[in-house]
């Protein structure tokens, strides 16, 4: 079992808080990602968890006992670093067994789960090798093998890819999904890669400035995404956004009139809504599309576009001077500055008022 709970967490270096307030819960066999922009707080929580900072206040447990002020060693965790810290003058098996021999392990048992990490991780040629005779890839394997044999309760993995080249990025990517499955573990893990917080997540976690955005399943946060920040923070290209105020509230409608100067009807409304509120409309490269004639017509003007074979990034602005992308499926050949139809699907939509929250769909409220 691992279920960890993280109660008003708060970390404060110097005088500057750094860490401002955090609820959060991971659920046994969980894999949890911290995602966020660089200086947010990632990997200051994650070293509070695994108590290599002392917190300023708030608690931690797990399973339901409070380790809060335990030292790293005794809170059954295991952590990967970047960096992967192998001891550089010990051989790879003997980076696996050194933390259970420390430990007085009996050297049947080391043996045993030495070769089970290195069955899983595909260590077994290189046993002998010391870290310097390894690739990128393999040290970071070796890494992550120190950890397995340890069988923590969470393992916590700090931006352990960011080191490697694309092609292994990915390759190592598949392979962390792989062995989260393989060892049903528990893991939380630091990356500011939204697409590796999209494709390893159970759940992510959006930071921003030491406070938490938005927690729920990477899909979740990619349609229902709840304020302007998690919205512009996942996905590739970026969802565009054009600025508006209502000009129409009906009982389950709001049209939206654009500074681009189109007109939108959005199916959805709340409450608070009223005519000439100032909003941002939201729209993802996917659900823009051309179209010479039909309603929400928008008129752009073409920028560079990014042909890449599979799909075209078409990169356009408003006659307002608004950036937007068009994501096309196959071959798209605009010409730079030439004028452009879009159509804005309106069912795909996201609203957000001044402070930047969502206007939430009613269907969605009511559910
Ligand atoms: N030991 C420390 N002393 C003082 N300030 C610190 C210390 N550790 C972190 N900070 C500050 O806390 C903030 C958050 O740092 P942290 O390393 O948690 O960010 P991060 O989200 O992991 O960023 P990155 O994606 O760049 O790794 C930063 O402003 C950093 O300068
Ligand atoms: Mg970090």
């Amino acid at each position: 079992m691992a279920n960890l709970t993280i109660r008003n967490l708060q970390k404060g270096f110097d005088g500057h808080q750094i860490i401002k307030g955090i609820d959060l819960d991971v659920k046994d066999r969980e894999f949890v990602v911290f995602v966020g922009p660089s200086g947010c707080g990632k990997s200051t929580l994650l070293r509070l968890i695994a108590g290599l900072e002392d917190v300023t206040s708030g608690s931690i447990e797990l399973d339901g006992r409070e380790i809060t002020q335990v030292t790293p060693a005794k809170r059954d965790l295991a952590m990967v670093f970047q960096t992967y810290a192998l001891y550089p003058h010990m051989t790879v098996g003997k980076n696996l067994s050194f933390a259970l021999d420390l430990a007085g392990t009996p050297k049947a048992e080391v043996k045993k789960k030495v070769d089970e990490a290195a069955r899983i991780l595909e260590l077994g040629p290189l046993l002998e090798r010391k870290p310097k005779q390894l690739s990128g890839g393999q040290r970071q394997r070796v890494a992550i093998g120190r950890a397995i044999v340890r069988n923590p309760k969470i393992f916590l993995f700090d931006e352990p890819l960011s080191n490697l080249d694309a092609a292994l990025r990915v390759q190592t990517r598949l392979e962390l999904s792989r062995l989260h499955k393989e060892l049903q573990a528990t893991m939380i893990y630091v990356t500011h890669d939204q697409v590796e917080a999209m494709t390893l997540a159970d759940k992510v976690v959006v930071l921003n400035g030491g406070r938490v955005e938005q927690v729920g399943s990477p899909l979740e946060l990619y349609h229902h995404p709840a304020n302007l920040f998690v919205a512009g923070f996942l996905g590739t290209p970026k969802m565009g956004f054009l600025k508006g105020i209502i000009s129409g509230v009906e009982a389950s409608a709001c049209e939206v009139t654009l500074d681009a100067g189109t007109k939108v009807l959005l199916p959805f409304t709340n409450a608070q809504q009223s005519v000439g509120d100032s909003v941002t409309l939201g729209i993802r490269p996917e659900h823009l599309e051309l179209a010479n004639e039909g309603d929400c017509q928008l008129t752009v003007i073409a920028d560079v576009s990014e042909r890449l074979g599979s799909d075209t990034y078409c990169h356009v602005r408003t006659i307002s001077g608004e950036p937007l992308t068009m994501r096309i499926r196959g071959d798209l050949a605009s010409q730079y500055g030439e004028t452009l139809k879009l159509h804005l699907n309106s069912a795909h939509c996201h609203l957000f008022d001044a402070q930047g929250q969502v206007i939430r769909r009613a269907l969605q409220a009511a559910a």
